[in-house]
């Protein structure tokens, strides 16, 4: 990350199933008291029982001082993070966790909000519903979408009277040709903003709905679930036109990291293509955009360079 976030010690002192393969766990002060503040859709890192720090977006209400709720998916082909925090943090345990940062931040202003959450990606949008429910702050329509019924987190709460007119439940049964369509919901704008975290299968298909959206009106979330593999990458060189420098970009590696390394402090919040901070001015090549921040005419003469990669054997940055 691009700060070294402060550490906090917690105490797991709940932690219950609450659907397929969906862990929630409590977190408190160890000696009672207050715990940073947070803001919907932020997230905690979490040093799981294997040595790894993991983020998890915090999925209760920001009112709520005292406790930080997460929800973690057992990940089965993941890289062991959830599966350890699962499997071995138990209640009464204390762990490491980073302080709440935002990459996600519910902004204040539209006419409405709309939340497209496939999955896990619910959770930090249920943090922003709760905080538009206690505030009264403004009308929202939410669309949850999971594969089956039991695979929904928080089933019980967004079936219930208080959501109905609000939530739009979906299950695809795994089948594309069963998704919902989003199209009549994207078609017109109407002044609200729209919030979307899932599977990038799903925030792909939403940005490519929104293309005549603002982009400042449309966010994304994702936590790099989906990163490339480095066998589906490609070697490449990248120059920088002011300085005349250039760099080999290995397959394991994104620019930012190897600029990184080569002593350029650069800025970066979410290091997944979503929040927008590490754009670039791109001089020339052509780049592999990867990225849910820019919209199709940006990519013409940015790149993010978090995640993007070149199809070109070089890329000059405007660095
Ligand atoms: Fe967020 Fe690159 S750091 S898009």
């Amino acid at each position: 990350m691009a700060d070294e976030a402060q550490t906090v010690q917690v105490r797991i002192t709940d932690k219950r199933l609450i659907a397929e393969d969906i862990c929630m766990f409590e977190l408190q002060p160890l000696a009672g008291g207050e715990l940073p503040p947070f803001t919907p859709g932020a997230h905690l890192g979490v040093r799981v029982p294997n040595g790894e720090t993991r983020k998890y977006s915090l999925c209760n209400d920001p009112a709520e001082t005292e406790r930080y709720v997460i929800a973690v998916k057992k990940e089965h082909g993941g890289r062991g993070g959830s599966v350890s925090l699962i499997e071995q943090a138990q209640i009464g345990d204390e762990i490491a966790i980073t302080a709440p940062r935002n990459d996600f931040e519910l902004k204040p202003g539209p006419a409405s909000y709309i939340f497209i959450a496939g999955g896990i990606g619910i959770t930090p949008i249920r943090a922003m519903i709760q905080h538009l429910l206690a505030t009264r702050a403004k009308p929202f329509k939410l669309y949850y979408f999971t594969r089956t019924p039991e695979m929904m987190a928080f089933r019980e709460e967004f079936s219930g009277p208080e959501f109905r007119g609000k939530v739009v439940i979906h299950h695809d049964g795994g089948d594309p040709d069963k998704a919902y369509d989003l199209w009549p919901v994207l078609e017109e704008p109407k002044g609200a903003h729209l919030y979307c975290c899932g599977p990038r299968g799903l925030m792909e298909a939403v940005r490519d709905m929104t293309g005549h959206w603002s982009s400042s009106a449309v966010h994304f979330e994702d936590f790099g679930a989906a990163k490339a593999r480095p066998e589906d990458n490609t070697p490449f060189t990248v120059k920088l036109a002011r300085s005349g420098e250039s760099f080999d970009v290995p397959v394991d590696k994104s620019i930012l990291e190897v600029l990184r390394e080569a002593g350029k402090a650069l800025p970066s919040s979410c290091e997944s293509g979503t929040c927008g901070t590490c754009r670039t001015k791109l001089v020339s090549g052509e780049a592999d955009h990867r990225d849910l921040a820019l919209s199709e005419h940006e990519k013409a003469r940015n790149i993010m360079i978090c995640v993007s990669r070149a199809k070109s054997s070089e890329l000059v940055l405007d660095l």
